[in-house]
């Protein structure tokens, strides 16, 4: 009894400090993975051994699966992105994006994230925000930039005027990479289109890139945020529109560096400057 309880605080208390994938010692190779026993073993995500206590922290693992899934997996390959592409063009509307990508199985995010992490807010807004991935707490709840991180960037809306209600908040990636992990360069240009798109489907008269992973692949940079923070650059769309974009520190580095947050307090009056502009002259 005692061992059980001993468990349950361990794997407590690893899931409150972020670690919520159970990995093995040796790398798995999870193509090779097909049979069912192979897959019971590499498998091993939040297997609680007994009830959690508390009810938020219970939520957490609502839709833990009694018995492992079958892996479902991907070769990621230059097809996934030509697929990605053809499907992302045919979206008519964000509606029909959101579909699209709950039927595409090209990246292999997918099986290891809980829900797709789709756009939030007005999907007609004047400014739309895109950050680089989901982390746990939007992967639970499907929703981007609701964590720690997301109450942050709800309150820099608030200081410059705005909400869910008048902005548009997303991410490059929609599925969270396991364990919060960098994703890799074939998954980004695999979800590259999805992202392009969104931005057609909303466009915004202002693009604010949150952190340098996303200002990056929104801006077909190698330039860091550093460097890029503070001055406008432009977002070109496949069919050619180019968007005002802001670099901003992501509010994740923000937290962790909050001498910082004058910087990104400087950034966000320029964009509420620039926005009133672009609004009045519509
Ligand atoms: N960080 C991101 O970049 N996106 C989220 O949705 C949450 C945290």
């Amino acid at each position: 009894m005692a061992d059980t309880i001993n468990l349950r605080e361990l794997l407590l208390f690893y899931a409150d400090s972020g670690v919520d994938d159970a990995l093995m010692d040796e790398a798995v190779d999870r193509f090779a993975a097909a049979e069912p026993a192979k897959a019971s073993h590499v498998e091993t995500r939040h297997s609680p051994a007994a009830p959690p206590v508390d009810p938020q922290r219970a939520a957490a693992y609502a839709n833990v699966p009694a018995s492992p899934p079958r892996i479902k997996a991907s070769v990621p390959d230059e097809g996934k992105s030509e697929s990605a592409r053809i499907l992302a063009r045919e979206a008519a509307s964000l509606s029909d994006l959101r579909a699209c990508l709950e039927g595409f199985d090209g990246c292999n995010l997918k099986f290891t994230a809980k829900n797709l992490v789709f756009g939030d807010g007005n999907g007609e807004a004047d400014i739309m925000f895109v950050g680089e991935a989901p982390g746990r707490d939007e992967d639970i709840e499907g929703r981007p930039f609701v964590g720690r991180s997301g109450q942050l960037l709800d309150r820099m809306l608030a200081a410059i005027a705005l909400d869910r209600t008048s902005a548009y908040i997303t991410n490059v990636i929609p599925w969270r990479p396991p364990g919060n992990r960098t994703p890799t360069p074939i998954e980004t240009e695999i979800c590259r289109p999805f992202i392009e798109r969104q931005i057609e489907l909303v466009k915004p008269k202002v693009l604010v890139a949150l952190g340098g992973p996303s200002s990056k692949i929104l801006l077909n940079t190698s330039e860091g945020i550093t460097r890029l923070r503070g001055s406008w650059r432009e977002h070109r769309t496949a069919t050619g529109l180019a968007i005002p974009t802001m670099p901003l520190l992501h509010p994740a580095y923000l937290l962790r560096n909050p001498a910082h947050k004058k910087l990104a307090w400087h950034d966000l009056l320029e964009i509420k400057a620039r926005l009133k502009v672009l609004t009045s002259a519509a």
